[in-house]
């Protein structure tokens, strides 16, 4: 949550930061700002709102500055407001901070600093930082660098911050503890930034600061690195891979229906060198040298949060049917804070599209200390989730900057049905023909999605019908639990219309008493192992009046004549049917978003990166 930003070089720094907050704007949007330093002037902008309302604040004041930084929040503490948005200055006013994370011990440090004549304007823990480093400089006469190194070694909490002083405008120094941050190394010129997407348009070059390492940016003498132990550290200097085009819209109104639409492709690249359909077998690099411990694992964990727990749903069905080992799906939230027993049996699968949700990298951390192999599914290539797994495998969704996750969860899905082929044939429950005959049908999946997407005005047109509806109930069963699940999850996200996910048959046990006209019930109903059941609750929902909206498989007949509406999708086993089920589920909730006038990339109170407990 909340996206930093900062620049020094030799251009015209608030450009460069105006639209590097527009790409991090999916971390966070309830207030931005920044900080621009010019000679020895200081001069900050920040409000409430979008980073196009930040524009609209400048206006036409003066941008002049070759350094500088910018936020965009999500309030943690104190509320979403002008004087709580970041950058937040010192009181000399020589100093000015942004901040991602959380200082837990912000209390005592504030209570000590007031008690030191600092005067405290916002309502954040992210100004303690800056009163603190401040404090420190005048103090022990040190320069901002080492004032910034000795103020973290008593702050307690996650931190990606950036620093200015208006007293030496050639230095920019940025640290990180537990959030990311990513520094730029261009021609004379370099960034910082909480992603990539900033940067990439600049320049290739990139070192991933590690936790506890701070960066020195100096005009002169460059990039220079230490840890708050002061010790120096080698840059380790990367090259992107990202694509520019990858951050743009591409013709689409939003980024959630491009990446709706890229689906076919992104599946497709998450499968590329790895499903290898002439030598009958998958090859997966990353975690090659742990084949033999998922062969081996007594039980797996999968952990994460929102849709990759969802997605985490269909590997315990995938896993357990497949490599018949048993599965246990946890909310990484809970599993962290219930003393899980868990030990060096047990392999942890940790998903999550951004790599740096706090919650899944807590539960990864316990489960690591208690022995366990971690193993990662992750898409941002870097991310700090990726770099603590003992191995992993990256999903290749590209980007995904719409909030509602979408191509990341078929991407995830994709991975987890490789792993579970994988296992499941070295372990020899698959045989020689199943194994091969479901290689085949997951290579035919992405132009199968392709088939699903021509839907889409079929979609609109019950999007259109069902706008207006304050709940909507989604039920599936076995594979198609999970996707009943997400599909209300991607309701409720960005139209704000009350949903729910069941397994079909539960819902005599609850839901059924919800039931009348004006409830839209989405049902799952393609052929396979429960059809006969699914449709069985159908005739219960219409018995009550409800009204059904079913994705069948194409040429069914029975489930036509019962439901008022169906979605067809192309024939495909039931362990992969959450591959193409999922799709028209995510277009109705796009259209309807739409139709309700909703902002659909950046829903309301949501972040996509949750960086925070
Ligand atoms: C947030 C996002 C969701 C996402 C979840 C987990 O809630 O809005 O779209 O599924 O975090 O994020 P992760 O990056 O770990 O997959």
């Amino acid at each position: 949550m909340c996206g930093i930003v900062a620049y020094l070089g030799d251009k015209e720094a608030y450009p460069i930061l105006v639209n590097g907050l527009k790409r991090l704007e999916y971390r966070g949007y309830d207030s931005a700002g920044v900080a621009l330093l010019h000679e020895d002037k200081l001069t900050i902008y920040k409000c409430q709102g979008k980073v196009s309302d930040l524009e609209a604040h400048v206006g036409d004041g003066p941008t002049t500055g070759t350094v500088g930084i910018g936020h965009t929040r999500w309030a943690t503490h104190g509320p979403p407001n002008d004087v709580n948005a970041h950058p937040h200055q010192s009181t000399s006013g020589d100093l000015a901070l942004i901040h991602n994370g959380i200082i837990e011990n912000y209390a005592s440090l504030k209570e000590e600093l007031v008690h030191r004549g600092h005067t405290f304007l916002s309502d954040t823990d992210t100004e303690v930082l800056v009163h603190l480093i401040d404090d420190i400089q005048r103090s022990e006469k040190v320069d901002l660098a080492e004032a910034v190194r000795l103020a973290l070694n008593s702050v307690v909490g996650a931190y990606a911050i950036v620093v200015l002083d208006r007293k030496d405008p050639d230095v920019m120094v940025a640290a990180r503890k537990s959030s990311p941050l990513v520094i730029g190394i261009g021609d004379g010129e370099h960034f910082a930034a909480s992603d990539a997407t900033p940067i990439v348009e600049h320049t290739k070059n990139v070192v991933y600061l590690e936790d506890g390492e701070i960066a020195v940016i100096d005009r002169k003498k460059g990039l220079k690195i230490r840890n708050t132990k002061n010790q120096d550290k080698t840059p380790f200097i990367q090259e992107l891979e990202m694509h520019l085009e990858t951050l743009e819209k591409g013709g689409y109104d939003h980024f959630m229906l491009k990446e709706i639409h890229e689906q076919p492709r992104s599946i497709r690249d998450s499968m590329r060198g790895r499903l290898n359909l002439a030598k009958g077998e998958v090859v997966l690099g990353g975690i090659k040298d742990y084949e033999q411990r998922f062969v081996n694992a007594k039980r797996i964990l999968i952990v994460g949060c929102g849709t990759s727990w969802h997605a985490g749903m269909v590997g315990e069905y995938l896993f357990e049917e497949f490599a018949r080992i048993p599965v246990e799906v946890e909310y990484a939230s809970e599993f962290r804070y219930r003393n899980p027993v868990v030990g060096e049996d047990d392999l942890v699968i940790a998903i999550s599209q951004s790599g740096e949700t706090a919650d899944t990298m807590a539960a990864m951390e316990l489960a690591k200390n208690k022995g366990a192999t971690i193993i990662g599914i992750c898409n941002v290539v870097g991310s700090s989730i990726a770099r603590i797994t003992h191995a992993g495998s990256y999903t290749h969704a590209g980007p995904e900057i719409g909030v509602a996750s979408t191509k990341a969860f078929t991407a995830q899905v994709t991975l987890l049905t490789l792993m579970a082929l994988m296992v499941g044939q070295k372990k020899g429950v698959l045989s020689g023909s199943s194994f091969y005959r479901l290689l085949n049908e997951l290579d035919a999946i992405p132009d199968k999605v392709q088939r699903v997407l021509k839907t889409e005005d079929q979609i609109k047109y019950i999007a259109d019908i069902y706008k207006d509806a304050s709940n909507a109930l989604y039920l599936g069963r076995g594979y198609s639990f999970p996707v009943a699940l997400e599909g209300a999850l991607k309701l409720k996200e960005i139209s704000y219309i009350h949903a729910e996910g069941y397994p079909a048959a539960e819902m005599k046990h609850g839901p059924i008493a919800l039931i009348d006209e004006a409830m839209p019930v989405f049902v799952i109903a393609t052929k396979g192992a429960s059809y006969e059941k699914v449709v069985s609750n159908i005739q219960e929902v219409k018995a009550r009046k409800g009204k059904i909206i079913a994705i069948v498989t194409e040429g069914d007949t029975v489930v036509k004549g019962i439901a008022d509406h169906v979605i067809e999708i192309p024939e495909t086993p039931d362990a992969l049917v959450p591959l193409l089920s999922v799709v028209p589920l995510q277009l109705i909730s796009y259209h309807i978003a739409v139709m309700r006038g909703c902002n659909v990339d950046q829903p309301r109170n949501l972040a996509k990166s949750v960086t925070v407990e």
